[in-house]
């Protein structure tokens, strides 16, 4: 479903930056049967033409184009949803019709998607998501704005060749660094350690500071129809090897491991995990921890067991980008260490 709202004014240069907002479902579309729940309600059944008329003063800052690409609770989100997200980011942002791209998600996998679109999308035009933790029915709804927020930052000039970017409760995060941190607070959303990038506020749009990381236009990877089959592990007090056995029996072609700690794997799942990347199984070391980075530890641990370390990502980061690097052809511990490594 598409939706066009006429701007009532144009900007200095004669013209609204157009932008387009993809809605995916999410909180931020979600209802429930009175204004103080917001624990019992149904997300993602509001539309992208509700959500835009529900922002004051929108079509003052961009000419919209909507569409409705999915309706999802994002706990439900696909590797086929994320395909057809990316590719339809890219084909509205290849367009000189458009000047940068809004998209609505929910906020329990918006991590995930961002980091993946950081690395699919293929264009230097703004690509920045957004969500709520309040439906839209409720008292203090946080989702209009969020939304008026990222409509602002993606009509801006400044969010150019910034990578894609998520904005949140007046803050700017990077995709490659932003994690939920809260279950239902609305500041829910942290870059741990390294801080947004900056803030949207009253309208106004300030970066305080740049992703250094190779995104977007300058990273290899692009959506598939086919991935490889790439999954999380933990580690934790008296854990088996069960899970990793089953998976590598399941074929699996990628692990990561959410270790404890700086990484440390308990010893019966590192044994397994060895015995998985002796057999061609990539696998990736992580952290459950939510913060810090996980060093590659050298001759004497990853190389000798076959282990990549994941550095800064987090272990649902780390699985995105071993799904690309996977899905692209990359093979063996060196190569996808420098993938690790670089973006
Ligand atoms: C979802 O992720 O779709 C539901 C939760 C949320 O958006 O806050």
């Amino acid at each position: 479903m598409t939706t066009s709202l006429s701007p009532s004014s144009a900007g200095a240069s004669g013209r609204l930056p157009r932008i387009a907002v993809l809605a995916t479902g999410g909180t931020i579309a979600g209802s429930a049967p009175d204004a103080t729940n917001t624990a019992g309600y149904q997300a993602g059944v509001i539309g992208v033409a509700q959500l835009l008329a529900a922002v004051p003063g929108l079509d003052a800052i961009a000419a919209i184009h909507a569409e409705q690409v999915a309706s999802i609770d994002s706990k439900d989100m696909s590797l086929a949803l994320w395909s057809t997200l990316a590719q339809r980011v890219n084909a509205l942002l290849a367009s000189d019709d458009i000047d940068g791209v809004v998209i609505t998600h929910g906020t329990d996998t918006l991590e995930e998607t961002a980091y993946f679109l950081q690395l699919c999308v293929k264009s230097a035009k703004p690509c920045v998501l957004t969500a709520a933790m309040r439906p839209a029915s409720a008292l203090s709804a946080d989702g209009p704005l969020n939304l008026l927020n990222a409509v602002t930052l993606a009509a801006s000039g400044a969010a150019a060749g910034q990578g894609v970017l998520v904005a949140f409760n007046n803050r700017i995060h990077c995709a490659r660094d932003v994690a939920k941190f809260s279950t239902y607070a609305v500041d829910a959303f942290q870059s741990p350690e390294i801080g947004a990038l900056g803030w949207v506020q009253d309208g106004r749009v300030e970066f305080q500071r740049k992703a250094l990381r190779p995104h977007t236009v300058d990273t290899p990877f692009a959506a598939a129809q086919v991935w490889p089959q790439v999954d999380i592990v933990v580690s934790y007090a008296g854990v088996s090897r069960v899970a990793v056995d089953a998976l590598v029996a399941a074929g699996v072609r990628g692990l990561v491991i959410a270790g404890t700690g700086n990484g440390s794997i308990h010893g019966a799942v590192q044994t397994a995990l060895a015995e998985a990347a002796a057999q061609g199984v990539a696998v990736v070391r992580a952290s459950r921890v939510g913060s810090g980075h996980v060093m590659h530890n050298g001759a004497a641990k990853d190389d000798a067991l076959g282990f990549v370390s994941a550095g800064t990502l987090s272990p649902y980061k780390a699985r995105v980008l071993l799904l690309l690097a996977l899905a692209a052809g990359t093979s063996g511990k060196e190569a996808l260490q420098r993938v690790f490594d670089t973006y």
